[in-house]
């Protein structure tokens, strides 16, 4: 299950990325905002998408704000929870291979559709790095929580 949450910064690009994902087939949870409010506070958005991702591991969470921070800051609050902001498909990728990342955040006023997808589909399809060094070294980020 992908739970998928945004704000008013995400809000258009939630949207596409909602559409997205169905047309493929995923199953997705859509944790809101369920309404364009251009004073609506994304951290209400990010609580369900943790616990959701949270309650299987091989659940996912995409977080959708203005820039993405906000979100990948809340996000890393919850034990159990590797939030990465990517701005590039690179990134989407090393989120994956090298942080075992269950949790992608986006910038919703600072990338392209296109670009978007890209990154939340290879997200969603990259494995981890079966280098030890990888999954050790966030255990020890796990670890300090
Ligand atoms: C909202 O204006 C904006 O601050 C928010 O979407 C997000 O970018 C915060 O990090």
């Amino acid at each position: 299950m992908i739970y998928l949450g945004g704000d008013h910064g995400g809000w258009a690009l939630k949207k596409v990325v909602k559409e997205h994902l169905q047309k493929q087939g995923y199953a997705v949870t859509d944790c809101g905002n369920s309404v364009f409010d251009a004073d609506d506070n994304f951290p209400d958005f990010v609580l369900p998408v943790v616990q959701g991702v949270k309650a299987d591991p091989a659940n996912r969470g995409l977080l959708i704000c203005g820039t993405g921070i906000g979100m990948s800051i809340a996000a890393n609050h919850h034990a159990g929870i590797r939030a990465a902001l990517a701005t590039n498909v690179d990134y989407a990728r090393l989120a994956r291979q090298h942080n075992d990342a269950n949790v992608l955040c986006l910038g919703g006023r600072f990338l392209d559709e296109a670009s978007a997808k890209q990154m939340v589909d290879i997200f969603l399809t990259t494995a981890v790095d079966p280098n030890p060094k990888y999954q050790q070294r966030m255990h020890a980020v796990d670890g300090s929580k």
